[in-house]
């Protein structure tokens, strides 16, 4: 049977690989990753090659940054799913990897590309290897629990809007935003009408050259963002076990 792996390599520092995932890199038959169309080397990409040869991986091209559902998108997973197929067309039984930074459940391409590549091939066994989040790595390196006690968690992409942020951070509840890069002072304006901008935390490039984690009260509250950076909300505590 064709095996097609989801791996989650972690959102940039090599050593958040899990050994999973690292042993799965090591021995896959091929290692998928995506890339924008930009030619760059891809964010998963960096991470995979510390774990396999370069002669395993193979560049998928997908319309990564597009903000909307467009045409654009879908011809890309269309193409995306051809190339893997045709990979499997001449290694039939192998196994093939496909790189997501984080996790591979967490606002990734993966789920769509087996999904295609499924509708293509007919059978395939599907299998996912969880990565750790840029939440995660965020509330590590900054110090700043994501939840204690009773508290709940909403993570939200800046690009569904601004309402339902809103909405959880007049809640109270904990609050995680992605993908808000150009939106960065939309964001923090939000914070700071809601009383909310003091206690949360931003991270860019996490794990990456460059790498920036700080207050989000000492951001520029005019500048945009890079597309890799995630804010950490956290509700008022009152200190130990205040939330139990
Ligand atoms: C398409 S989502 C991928 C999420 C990823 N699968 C995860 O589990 O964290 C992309 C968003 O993840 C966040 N992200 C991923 N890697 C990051 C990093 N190295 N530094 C900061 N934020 C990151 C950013 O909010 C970015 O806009």
């Amino acid at each position: 049977m064709n095996t097609l792996v989801g791996v989650g390599v972690g959102p940039g520092d090599p050593d958040l690989v899990t050994v999973k995932a690292a042993n799965l890199l090591a021995k896959a038959d091929v290692v998928f990753v995506p890339v924008a169309d930009s030619g760059e080397t891809g964010r998963a990409e960096q991470t995979v090659l510390f774990y396999a040869e370069a002669w395993r991986v193979q560049r998928v091209v997908f319309a990564l940054h597009d903000r909307e559902h467009t045409a654009r998108r879908e011809q890309a997973w269309d193409a995306a799913a051809a190339q893997v197929g045709r990979w499997f067309a001449e290694h039939p039984g192998g196994t093939a990897a496909f790189a997501t930074i984080g996790d591979p459940c967490v606002y990734s391409t993966f789920t769509y590309l087996a999904a295609s590549v499924r509708d293509l091939l007919g059978e395939l066994d599907v299998a996912l290897i969880p990565g750790i989040t840029a939440m995660q790595d965020l509330a590590a390196r900054s110090g700043t629990p994501l939840v204690e006690g009773r508290e709940a968690l909403a993570l939200f992409p800046m690009t569904a809007g601004a309402d339902r942020f809103r909405e959880a951070l007049e809640r109270g509840d904990a609050v995680v935003a992605y993908k808000f890069g150009r939106m960065l002072p939309e964001t923090l304006a939000v914070l700071r009408e809601t009383g909310r901008l003091d206690g949360a935390v931003y991270g860019a490039g996490l794990g990456l050259a460059g790498e920036d984690i700080r207050p989000a009260g000492e951001l520029d509250p005019d500048a945009p963002g890079p597309y890799l950076s995630t804010l950490i909300v956290p509700p008022a505590r009152t200190g130990r076990g205040g939330a139990l």
